[in-house]
């Protein structure tokens, strides 16, 4: 494994991370010993850095997470997240108070079996909260009581990311990176790459499209409470496998499958301290963590670049 910085906080995390929102089921059903074999793998691997949300199963990941690491904790780099409500008369609301989040912040850490999380993430945070939310004094806080290491904001625009960055108070971001979604490397990574704002690229397989795995047929199967019902609505599913199947050219040399060249190429930019890939089980989370040593050629890497740049370019889902 190959371990790299993530921005001011220092903390040495895996190239290859862990995402363990499948694990809560909302990649259609999961069962908890393929989400301890994702676990288990992971760490066997020399993967530090595990990602999740009190909104995953509405606490469900954190819950199994911190069953997972029971004698373990010391090993890994916990990440979570608060601020999307999932019970109750608000839920599907966002709430970045104080008051909220202090609350959020205990029931994680219960969850978690922990009495602290390296990284705690306002999960999609707005301009806002970003420049202006009072919950920054809650997180320092709850930092000095050495109940959170480092803190910072997962986001979902370029806007979000200019301010959380210029704002100075996220040590790292989580933004949706990967081939089919290159928005933040126009102008946030380098700004964050200045301000020395660590980078943890989310969705790097764009939720399985670009493993390859995927045909037509497969749309059919995304129902109910799937995420993938929802981002791969109409014509987008057939739009997103086309332009996947024109990224087929980065697969040659060392680099073997789709997986492969996604994940390497999220790594390949400088201001990428970890990606973290959702593995459901062990077989995936290998493959995944088989990415790390994987150059791609700069003229690959250009040529999938200018693709994004002047053909994909489009809605995020
Ligand atoms: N707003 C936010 O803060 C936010 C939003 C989204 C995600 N995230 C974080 O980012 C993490 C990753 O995003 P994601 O899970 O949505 O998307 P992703 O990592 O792009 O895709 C995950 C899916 O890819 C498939 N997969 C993974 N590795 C594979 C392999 N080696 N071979 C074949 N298929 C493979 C699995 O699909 P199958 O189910 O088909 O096996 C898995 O469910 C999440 O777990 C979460 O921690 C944060």
């Amino acid at each position: 494994m190959e371990y790299r910085v993530l921005g001011r906080t220092g903390l040495r995390v895996s190239a290859i991370g862990l995402g363990t929102m499948v694990h809560a089921g909302h990649f259609g059903p999961m069962r908890d010993e393929e989400s301890r074999s994702a676990i288990d793998a992971a760490l066997d691997l020399g993967v530090n850095f595990i990602d999740t949300s009190d909104a995953y199963g509405a606490g469900y990941s954190e819950t199994l997470l911190g069953d997972a690491l029971k004698g373990r904790r010391d090993k890994v780099i916990l990440a979570t997240k608060g601020g999307n409500v999932m019970v109750g008369p608000n839920r599907g609301k966002r709430d970045f108070s104080p008051a909220y989040i202090g609350r959020v912040l205990e029931a994680s850490l219960k969850r978690l079996q922990t009495d602290y999380v390296d990284r705690y993430q306002l999960h999609n945070a707005t301009v806002e909260v970003i420049e202006r939310g009072e919950v920054w004094e809650l997180l320092e806080r709850r930092k000095k009581e050495g109940k959170i290491r480092y803190y910072g904001v997962s986001i979902n625009s370029v806007e979000e990311g200019v301010a959380a960055v210029k704002g100075g108070r996220s040590d790292a971001i989580q933004v949706e990176y990967n081939l089919l979604a290159q928005e933040f490397a126009g102008e946030v990574f380098p700004l964050a790459q200045r301000a020395n704002v660590g980078v943890i690229a989310r969705v790097p397989l764009r939720r399985g499209l670009l493993t390859g795995k995927f045909t037509p047929a497969d749309q059919a199967r995304f129902q109910d409470d799937d995420v993938r019902a929802r981002n791969f609505a109409g014509d987008r599913f057939q739009n997103e496998l086309e332009k996947v199947e024109r990224l087929r050219f980065l697969v040659r040399g060392p680099v073997k499958s789709l997986v492969q060249a996604a994940l390497a190429f999220c790594l390949a930019h400088p201001a990428v301290s970890v990606v973290i890939p959702g593995a459901r089980n062990a077989a995936q989370m290998r493959e995944n963590a088989s990415s790390v040593d994987l150059r791609i050629p700069p003229e690959d890497l250009d040529r999938a670049r200018e693709l994004w740049r002047s053909e994909f370019r489009g809605p995020s889902p």
